[in-house]
């Protein structure tokens, strides 16, 4: 019997990764820290292997898809966004391919508000102070002052599962919260949260009855005091916070990005921030990944308004390395290349439940 062949781009985790050996697979794993290069994963696919277990650093194009069009049968991607990988193509060629939904909606949702605190609390700049041996006495305002988010409003840009998940996380400080989805409104979600805000309130858990319901993109955006983005990167979402956008923010708000970097257009934010149009800004994503050196956003006159991350958010250690395919996201992921190259699920990607481009097999299902 032929034995697969799989091509890590990533050592992902040993634990899920021994599961593809467990099944009798070949794997082949590029395991170095940097990402192989483009003509590598080319050099792999036209060798003949079956699957290609790729992160969002790797650029999986039509070049790829059609070097594997006779060959490849699945690509499992270990993240849930997966705006590296031409869908087209991979629908062109009928290839599968797979990412990790669910599993670390929870560890970036936690994420995006500990960096929101961490920007308006001004944590970086109060550690500094102390192991810069700065700090000379306690005084009630001096040398700096921190925005409270308890009772605040935030307006959250994107109510898919990591944006209500936030919502959720933000329910414990008692935020008005100001919801925007272009594409999905999820109604009976804010329903129960208003009646469970209304139900903390009348028994005195809080002390005001915070609000939560859909408002329009403009209309959140001038009223938070906090804007956090949510939202998959596609071309109608690109640049979506630009000048005008900025333009509508209270100079006191602050922006959290734990989405994709290019939602933010960062000449327009720099400018925001420089001009003092916004208050701050935490960034845990780039429009290029790692942050350029020259970046502005690392002005230094800017460094107490302006946090900045390593794309940490779904970094948690379960999270990121459980092979259990409920727990983390080498376990899912792996778990994508499994179900294609074993043929679980009747071998019809369209029931998979980690296939993204399930409409390029509908056929399937409609023939049966
Ligand atoms: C991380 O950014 C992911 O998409 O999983």
């Amino acid at each position: 019997m032929k034995k697969y062949r799989v091509f890590a781009t990533c050592d992902i985790g040993a634990e899920a990764l021994h599961r593809l050996v467990e099944q009798g697979y070949e794997l082949e794993l590029y395991d170095r820290v940097d990402p192989p290069p483009k003509d590598l994963i080319l050099e792999k696919v036209k060798s003949g292997v079956d699957a290609l277990i790729t992160t969002l650093r790797d650029e999986i194009d039509e070049e790829i898809f059609q070097a594997g069009k006779n060959t490849l049968k699945v690509i499992a991607q270990d993240a849930v966004g997966f705006d590296n990988i031409d869908r087209e193509a991979a629908n062109r060629y009928q290839i599968p391919f797979t990412n990790t939904p669910e599993v670390l909606t929870e560890a970036t949702a936690e994420f995006a508000f500990f960096i929101l605190g961490c920007v308006s609390r001004k944590l970086y700049p109060s550690e500094r102070l102390v192991r810069e041996k700065k700090w000379k006495t306690w005084h009630p305002y001096l040398p700096l002052l921190g925005d409270e988010a308890t009772g605040k409003t935030v307006a959250v840009i994107g109510t898919g599962r990591i944006g209500k998940a936030f919502i959720l996380k933000c329910t414990g400080m008692d935020m008005d919260i100001l919801c925007h989805d272009a594409l999905a409104e999820d109604h009976e979600f804010i329903a129960s949260l208003q009646e469970l805000f209304d139900l903390k309130f009348k028994s005195r858990l809080s002390k005001r009855r915070s609000t939560i319901r859909y408002a329009s993109f403009k209309e959140a955006l001038q009223n938070g005091d906090y804007v956090s983005l949510h939202v998959p990167l596609a071309p109608e979402t690109h640049h979506l916070i630009d000048d005008s956008a900025l333009d509508l923010m209270k100079p006191t708000a602050y922006l959290i990005n734990t989405s994709r970097g290019s939602i933010v257009d960062e000449q327009a934010l720099y400018r925001a921030l420089k001009e003092n149009q916004i208050a701050g800004v935490a960034l845990d994503v780039f429009e290029q990944e790692p942050l350029s050196e020259d970046s502005p956003l690392r002005d230094e006159q800017l460094e107490e308004r302006v946090r900045l991350f390593h794309h940490f958010a779904s970094a948690g250690r379960q999270t990121r390395l459980s092979p259990d395919p409920e727990v983390g996201m080498a376990g899912r992921c792996v778990q994508g290349v499994i179900d294609v190259l074993a043929g679980h699920y009747g071998g019809d990607p369209f029931r998979m439940p980690y296939v993204v481009n399930k409409e390029a097999f509908k056929s399937l299902v409609s023939d049966q």
